[in-house]
């Protein structure tokens, strides 16, 4: 009964998804099933065979009832052929119990692909096919880009988007939170992944840059680090003042992503500066404690305070990604690690009992401690993005 949800992989024609099924299925040791392998064993026709006979329609009839039939299933990994969740009605069933995860493949990619394979019916105009639906592919929420990428590398990410994220719904959008122990120290196989294989600055404060910043720049292709002092002191317009001028003199421009490395403060001053430079620029977050990985890193609210009061000035600035690493923990502080406990129960008290579980409160569970805790957050922010009402309620104790 406990079985996880399926993993459902799918992409264009040439994307690979067949090869990274297969790899996925095998490193998370559950079944595989490729759809299109699946219609041609059960009515002994290839795909060529059973567009020769019936057509696209008696084509897309089978694979309609062979969706209907994976979706009522758990625990597998399918790969999808390239139409199926074109349509609105199977990617809705089918996202509905399972992860969908799309493979982007560049058009080179998937020329070469096309051209070592034999006879795919819809392959004679692909580029005018591609074009067609994209807008349906870009609906699905987890996207990998495959350019460059061994098969390995692309099911890598497959996994920790299907296994190890959460996803926000915002008006803006989405965006995609990933919560994995220890993806820090891999940033450099994720980097693009999680949004900062462009150029990139980094914001820390004096303490969070030589634990985590600097090792991080140097892992990145392409990123700078800019440090601020420690404290909600310096949660001000100077400090915004000071960030834009380095960013300035680093020649960041609108395509430069802002990464804030550290805690509340250092995420709500680097999203106003997100929010402001350049009148916008892409923000990532990426929290370093408990406090800030599960309460102010998501949702978007972004700021910074005046002397007559805190966060007086500010924005809504959704970020791009949020990346939870929590092996960070390990270096919190113990009276760091209880305010963002005094969170957590807050959220069990308000949505999540399973949280007021005293056996979860510990550092060695902190994935699945900080996983359910930004679950009951993911929830209030998709309800009410602009805190017109519910989402007041976190503010409960601040
Ligand atoms: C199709 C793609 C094929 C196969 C069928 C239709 C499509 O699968 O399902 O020919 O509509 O894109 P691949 O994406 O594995 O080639």
């Amino acid at each position: 009964m406990n079985k996880p949800r399926n993993i459902v992989i799918t992409g264009f024609m040439g994307s690979g998804k067949t090869t990274v099924g297969a790899l996925v299925a095998a490193r998370l040791k559950r079944p595989f099933v490729d759809m299109d392998a699946l219609i041609e064993e059960r009515s002994g026709l290839s795909i060529p065979q059973i567009f020769a006979r019936g057509g696209e329609v008696f084509f897309r009839a089978l694979e309609r009832g062979l969706a209907h039939e994976l979706a009522l299933q758990r625990g597998l990994v399918i790969a999808t052929g390239g139409g199926t969740l074109v349509q609105d009605e199977l990617r809705g069933m089918m996202g509905r119990q399972g992860r969908l995860v799309c493979l982007q493949a560049g058009k080179a990619e998937i020329r070469a692909r096309l051209a070592e394979s034999d006879g795919r019916p819809l392959a004679g105009d692909w580029q005018k096919l591609l074009a067609q639906r994209q807008a349906a592919y870009a609906q699905i929420p987890h996207q990998v880009l495959t350019a460059g990428k061994s098969p390995q590398q692309v099911a890598d990410e497959v996994i920790l988007l299907a296994e190890r994220s959460l996803y926000v719904q915002t008006p803006q959008g989405g965006y995609p939170i990933l919560i994995s122990g220890g993806i820090l120290r891999d940033i450099d196989r994720y980097a693009d992944l999680c949004g900062l294989g462009g150029s990139v600055v980094v914001i820390a404060n004096e303490t969070v840059a030589p634990l985590y910043g600097e090792a991080l720049v140097e892992r990145l292709p392409d990123a700078a680090l800019i440090t601020v002092a420690d404290g909600e002191a310096h949660k001000n317009l100077a400090t915004a003042a000071a960030i834009y001028d380095q960013m300035l003199a680093l020649g960041a421009d609108r395509h430069t992503t802002l990464a804030a490395l550290g805690g509340g403060v250092v995420g709500d001053t680097a999203g106003y500066v997100a929010a402001t430079y350049m009148r916008g620029i892409p923000f990532v977050q990426i929290p370093t404690t408990l406090l800030a990985m599960v309460d102010a890193s998501v949702g978007g609210k972004v700021g910074v305070d005046l002397p007559q009061g805190k966060n007086l000035i500010g924005a809504f600035k959704q970020p791009q990604q949020v990346i939870i690493d929590t092996d960070v923990l390990a270096t919190l502080p113990a009276a760091q690690w209880r305010c963002g406990m005094a969170e957590v129960i807050k959220h069990g008290l308000i949505a999540r009992p399973t949280l007021l579980d005293p056996a979860l409160w510990t550092r060695e569970n902190s994935p699945q401690l900080v996983r359910q805790a930004v679950q009951v957050k993911v929830q209030v922010v998709e309800a009410d993005p602009f805190e017109r009402g519910i989402r007041a309620h976190l503010n409960l104790g601040h």
